[in-house]
């Protein structure tokens, strides 16, 4: 798995010494993660180590034999099962001790707080504000149902029974309501099930429509599914890049400096641009390519 998450188109790879590891097997995870880092090979990709929570005997151990061992080539701890600022704040200082003892640059690493349970929710704003080195939250659906008692074995589906919406819905908006309000990526769970990719797709269709940035994948098949997920689609890129160029010209002065006009059958003004700007950050960022230019009115 380490060697075959080199060549995957994901963004991020994150080698796991938590909860798919067992625990007589948790010190040589920690070995061969820290040679995996050493030996490279997934440059272009974010390179995380989610280590145990604080509630284990495991935490520091995990932080400082995988820092030590590989600081400068990890760039984030994942930090699952966060109950509190606190837990986070733990961690940083963890970090900052290990950067300086080693000469590592001090908050270079950073951390992806996993938010899995209840008391993780409620105290989301001050876990996001917590340290500077939070770039993440996400959402751990499978460890989250168990903490709620949610009446289902089968992660990230609608529970049985449960016919009027969307169950996960108040969890992930209040992930992504602090993630946007602080300035952090939002990032969608597992999905189990890894031969069920319309089942991926349905699931990650929901938080990408609402706004998260990505989901974890657990299989290569499933990196193909989710990389088009939270891309725009075509059609919404192209459109995306229009407005952008027609506010461009329109609100200058050889366009007649307006702030509200017409793209084809609908208005356009700042609040327009702003929704595109979104549209075309996520289409640049996968690389996508526009297919239509804005033509300026001939005089
Ligand atoms: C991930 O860690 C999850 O619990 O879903
Ligand atoms: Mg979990």
């Amino acid at each position: 798995m380490l060697e075959k998450a080199k060549g995957l188109p994901a963004d991020q790879v994150f080698m796991d010494i938590e909860d798919a590891v067992a625990p007589i097997a948790k010190p040589d995870a920690r070995k061969n993660i820290v040679a995996a880092l050493n030996e490279g090979g997934y440059e272009g990709k974010v390179r995380t180590v989610r280590v145990n929570d604080w509630t284990t005997q495991w935490t520091y151990a995990d932080v400082i034999e995988v820092v030590e061992g590989a600081g400068p080539n990890l760039d984030c701890i994942m930090l699952p099962k966060v109950q509190t600022a606190e837990q986070v704040v733990a961690l940083d200082m963890l970090l900052t001790q290990l950067e300086k003892s080693n000469g590592f640059e001090v908050g270079r690493i950073g951390i992806e707080a996993q938010i899995e349970n209840a008391l993780g929710l409620i105290n989301i704003d001050a876990i996001a504000q917590a340290s500077p080195r939070v770039e993440t939250l996400i959402f751990g659906p499978a460890d989250f149902m168990a903490s709620i008692n949610m009446k289902s074995l089968v992660v990230g589906e609608q529970p049985p029974g449960y016919d009027v919406g969307d169950a996960y819905h108040y969890i992930l908006m209040r992930i992504l309501m602090a993630a946007r309000a602080y300035d952090k990526q939002a990032i969608d769970g597992p999905y189990l099930a890894i031969k069920d990719l319309d089942g991926y797709a349905r699931v990650a269709g929901r938080s990408a429509a609402l706004g998260f940035d990505g989901k974890w994948v657990l299989h290569p098949g499933q990196v193909e599914v989710a990389n088009e997920v939270y891309s725009p689609r075509q059609d919404d890129y192209d459109h995306a890049e229009m407005i952008l160029d027609a506010y461009d010209y329109y609100t200058s002065a050889e366009g007649g400096a307006k702030g509200a006009v017409m793209l084809g059958d609908e208005m356009i003004d700042e609040a327009s641009r702003k929704m595109a700007l979104v549209i075309s950050a996520k289409g640049r960022a996968a690389g996508m390519i526009r297919t239509q230019t804005f033509a300026p009115p001939q005089a």
